[in-house]
């Protein structure tokens, strides 16, 4: 009846269904790009070594943001505004997952325990992402119009989850295992929760704009809902593994430029 690639084919053809899934994208991205960046201006003395990386991290996602801008512009589309309900990352913040805007906003240094729950936070955020955008570069990564984009983005996940493990393990060495192990499993049992949730509230937008039948709606409910079992059941685990990656400081250096997104 469909798979994914049939149905991303779908949200790309339609000029409607295009623009939620980049605004939406846009949006995400945006709001990680400013955590990461506040994150960077507060890291506490001892982990001064971290700021760049940190910092790096955020323009990544903001150059995400502006690449899924710049994808709508191309097709003479403007962004709407992303309905709360699909707000994964405002979702993930107040189910009291990473660390709180309100925190971040004042100008008060962090301390090694918030650095920790950042790292554990983007330790599962970043593997959601680098799976989603490795299933876009399988299904798209030659297609025409957002290739290039997808090719792009899916490195760049990739490398935040490697410096996230990285990193992490740096402080398990350093002593503090159990809180690591505790927050990553909070936090990927709810990450998971958030990410059922946010897939509904899409796949009924999407529904709506699409004009898909009550069947197909339904099965594709059924379907995240069977993901979310079988993740509460066992695939959490994969999301709360450490292992020293094959990159090593991945976001060591520059962020890689995108002039054609700028
Ligand atoms: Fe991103
Ligand atoms: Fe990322």
């Amino acid at each position: 009846m469909f798979s994914a690639k049939s149905l991303f084919q779908e949200i790309l053809d339609d000029d409607e269904s295009f623009r939620l899934f980049c605004s939406i994208a846009a949006g995400g991205e945006s709001q990680g790009g400013w955590e990461n960046g506040r994150i960077s201006a507060l890291v506490p003395r001892s982990e001064r070594a971290m700021a760049p990386k940190i910092a790096r991290h955020g323009a990544d996602e903001d150059k995400h943001a502006r690449i899924f801008d710049a994808l709508l512009k191309k097709r003479g589309l403007t962004p709407v505004p992303v309905p709360p309900e699909t707000d994964y990352t405002m979702l993930l913040e107040r189910a009291g997952i990473g660390l709180a805007h309100e925190k971040l906003e004042r100008d008060e240094p962090l301390t090694v325990r918030d650095v920790i729950v950042y790292l554990a936070h983007s330790r599962v955020t970043e593997q959601r992402a680098s799976e989603q955008m490795e299933m876009l570069r399988r299904y798209f990564g030659d297609h025409p119009e957002v290739g290039r984009a997808v090719r792009m983005i899916s490195g760049d996940e990739d490398n935040h989850l490697a410096y996230a493990h990285e990193e992490l393990l740096r402080f398990a060495a350093a002593g503090h295992g159990r809180l690591i192990q505790r927050t990553l499993r909070e936090c990927a049992l709810a990450e998971i929760r958030v990410y059922r949730d946010v897939s509904l509230a899409v796949t009924a937008l999407m529904g709506r704009v699409l004009g898909w039948s009550r069947a197909r709606s339904a099965a594709l409910a059924a379907g995240v809902h069977a993901v979310y079992a079988y993740e509460r059941l066992a695939g959490w685990h994969r999301m709360v593994s450490l292992r020293m990656p094959e990159r090593r400081n991945a976001l060591g250096g520059p962020a890689t430029p995108a002039p054609e997104y700028a």
